[in-house]
């Protein structure tokens, strides 16, 4: 983590596996930033411009959407501090080592979305080595689950407890497989704004919380945030 920021949050998605739900992720905790009332940033560093272009499809103005490079990313930051923003998050490419440490490097808590299915287990070893060299507080957080099906959840938590101890997976937490996720990103939405009571923005909204349990990401300025709806 940088030491000269001292206001600004910063989450990372990071996976080496495609698909897993970095950008649906990233786009959905940026959304929930704005709508808790806190001054967002979402920085693509993935050449694929997914978030970027997910920006680009909205009215809204906020988050703030832009492209970056992993090389720049502590100048990025230190701008967003300087201009006030609360919270930054951090989309990132899979296949992309190097960026994804970066990533790691500069973000105060790193997640690590990974789907239930033996290809993404098999898969996510790459990516929690990542994690693990930059010393970054990591959490895998299982996406996609059926939702339906709550033994998937802890048939897949256990073991990816088992294979790579100790690595942390979010505590009896998921986010379900969802069509509100893919029809939102379309209109350049989150689930979480196009349908705020809907399940799956609730989820969103849960996972925002526990993030805001680790990391606190209130800055003191924005207390009652959370009343803002
Ligand atoms: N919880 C979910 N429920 C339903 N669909 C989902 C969910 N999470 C992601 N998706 C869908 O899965 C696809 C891949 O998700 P996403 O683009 O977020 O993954 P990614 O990790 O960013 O991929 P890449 O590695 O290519 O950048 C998208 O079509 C997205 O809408
Ligand atoms: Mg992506």
């Amino acid at each position: 983590m940088l030491a000269i920021l001292t206001q600004v949050k910063t989450i990372a998605l990071i996976s080496q596996k495609g698909g897993s739900g970095k950008t649906t992720l990233a786009t959905s905790l940026a959304t929930q930033g704005c709508l808790e009332g806190l001054k967002t940033l979402l920085i693509d560093l993935d050449p694929q411009g997914s978030s970027y272009k997910w920006g680009k499809r909205r009215d809204i103005p906020a988050p703030t959407v832009m492209a970056g490079q992993a090389v720049a990313l502590e100048q990025i930051l230190e701008g967003a501090e300087g201009q006030g923003v609360d919270l930054v998050v951090i989309d990132t490419a899979p296949h992309s080592e190097k960026d994804a440490r970066k990533a790691c490097e500069v973000a105060d808590l790193v997640l690590i979305p990974c789907r239930p299915s033996i290809h993404d287990l098999d898969a996510i070893e790459d990516t929690l080595n990542i994690a693990e060299l930059t010393k970054a507080t990591a959490f895998v957080v299982l996406n996609a689950v059926h939702p339906n099906a709550p033994k998937q959840f802890e048939d897949v938590k256990n073991a990816l407890e088992m294979a790579y101890d100790p690595i942390k997976v979010l505590a009896g937490f998921y986010i379900s497989n969802r069509s509100e996720f893919v029809h939102s990103a379309s209109d350049g939405l989150t689930a979480n704004e196009s349908e705020p009571e809907g399940k799956a923005g609730q989820e969103i909204k849960v996972l925002f919380e526990m993030l805001d349990g680790i990391i606190g990401i209130y800055p003191p300025n924005v207390n009652n945030a959370r009343t803002i709806e």
